[in-house]
């Protein structure tokens, strides 16, 4: 796309598809929050929205594209920007020290992505192909297998690191004024990082134990 021929112009489109991926992970989290509260029939309900809602069919296939999108940006500007990046961190942010979390966007991504495949293979597949009698059963059972409830915390770590940096640098990105916001959007970065990790992390560890 034309569109996309600068590096700020690809930057910025990686930044847009990963906010809306927040939005997102904030929806999924309420929804899997039902599995503990209120509960079995909550999550049921849910499920069944999901699957049935007019607004939530059209959105599901953007999704889809909005993570390739960004998967596809987030390693192509790794790629091809890697010198780049680390001259511009060091004269846009003199003397301020890098974070771990900053320079190691990919590797907290590429874990990102390999929880994503095996994600989709244990949970949407079956829920698209298989017809699902007790969707809830589906979902705490895997959570007693503390491989996989080892697996899930480690992406919901990675996730979280990913989003510690990445919530304010979006912003940044986008143009918010460094000298005004950069303090609150990293306070709020890092609260949104936190949520998502306790939150969706919380949600496994509680069912491998109850
Ligand atoms: C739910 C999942 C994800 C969310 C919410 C998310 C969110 C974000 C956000 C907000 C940014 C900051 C953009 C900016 O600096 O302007 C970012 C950057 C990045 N993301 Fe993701 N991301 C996710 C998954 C992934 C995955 C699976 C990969 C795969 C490789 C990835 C790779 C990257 C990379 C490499 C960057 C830094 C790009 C750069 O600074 O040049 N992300 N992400």
């Amino acid at each position: 796309m034309s569109i996309l021929k600068s590096s700020v112009a690809k930057k910025m489109a990686l930044a847009i598809a990963g906010l809306f991926l927040v939005l997102f992970l904030f929806v999924h989290l309420a929804i899997n929050l039902t599995l503990i509260y209120p509960g079995k029939e909550a999550f049921d309900s849910a499920v069944e929205f999901m699957a049935t809602n007019p607004f939530i069919q059209v959105m599901q296939p953007i999704l889809f594209l909005v993570f390739a999108f960004h998967i596809y940006m987030g390693i192509y500007l790794e790629l091809t920007n890697q010198t780049k990046r680390s001259v511009k961190y060091i004269k846009n942010n003199p003397g301020a020290a890098s974070t771990w979390a900053s320079r190691n966007m990919i590797w907290t991504g590429l874990m990102i992505l390999g929880f994503l495949l095996l994600h989709l293979y244990n949970y949407f597949l079956p829920f698209k192909t298989q017809d699902i009698a007790d969707h809830y059963q589906l979902v705490v059972s895997l959570f007693k297998s503390p491989v996989y409830t080892l697996i899930y915390v480690l992406a919901f770590v990675s996730l979280g690191l990913h989003l510690s940096h990445g919530f304010q640098s979006a912003f940044q990105t986008l143009g918010t004024p460094r000298e005004k916001c950069n303090k609150t959007l990293v306070i709020l970065g890092n609260i949104v990082a936190l949520i998502i990790a306790i939150g969706f992390s919380s949600i496994a560890i509680y069912f491998y134990f109850n």
